[in-house]
């Protein structure tokens, strides 16, 4: 690995390295394809949206990549938020290029984003956002009511014609 290479290219080569191994379960409730579009859409949208609500954008773009980690590691959506918190905080740590801060905020965002009724921090509040409009922009319905909330909320954010 090059000396020059930025922490979002780290994370996501290491994410495509993991997705790409033998290490992680081949029964999977999602296929791999769809873990990889999602975790890169949903990062270009952090991104994006992180943009627009003056936060970090390489955070935010390193959120999208991993907010799925429990997913990608039992093949599993269930409890999937709070299991890839542990993932994801064992990972950043032994990346040992985040500050214990940077690793609180991720940590914490991953925890939390399935709880999409709930409003929490700038940052939980962006990958909740992030995570519906990816699915919404790859054509899947949102399921839920809360979902639907939180892109109509986005559209209006961002000035645009209603969508859903
Ligand atoms: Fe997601």
């Amino acid at each position: 690995m090059g000396t020059d290479i930025n922490r979002m290219e780290k994370v996501w080569n290491d994410f495509c390295t993991l997705v790409g191994g033998g290490s992680i379960p081949s029964e999977r409730e999602m296929t791999l394809e769809f873990e990889l579009g999602h975790a890169a859409g949903t990062a270009r949208i952090a991104q994006f949206l992180a943009a627009k609500r003056e936060l970090d954008i390489e955070i935010a773009f390193i959120l999208g990549v991993l907010h799925d980690y429990g997913r990608i590691m039992t093949g599993s959506k269930k409890d999937h938020a709070r299991i890839g918190s542990n993932y994801v905080r064992e990972y950043l740590t032994q990346s040992n290029c985040f500050t214990e801060d940077e690793i609180e905020v991720l940590v914490k965002a991953v925890a939390n984003h399935s709880c999409k009724d709930e409003v929490g921090s700038p940052f939980e509040e962006l990958i909740k956002d992030a995570d519906v409009l990816d699915g919404f922009l790859a054509g899947r319905k949102p399921k839920k009511t809360e979902s639907e909330r939180r892109l109509e909320a986005v559209f209006k954010e961002f000035d645009l014609k209603e969508m859903v």
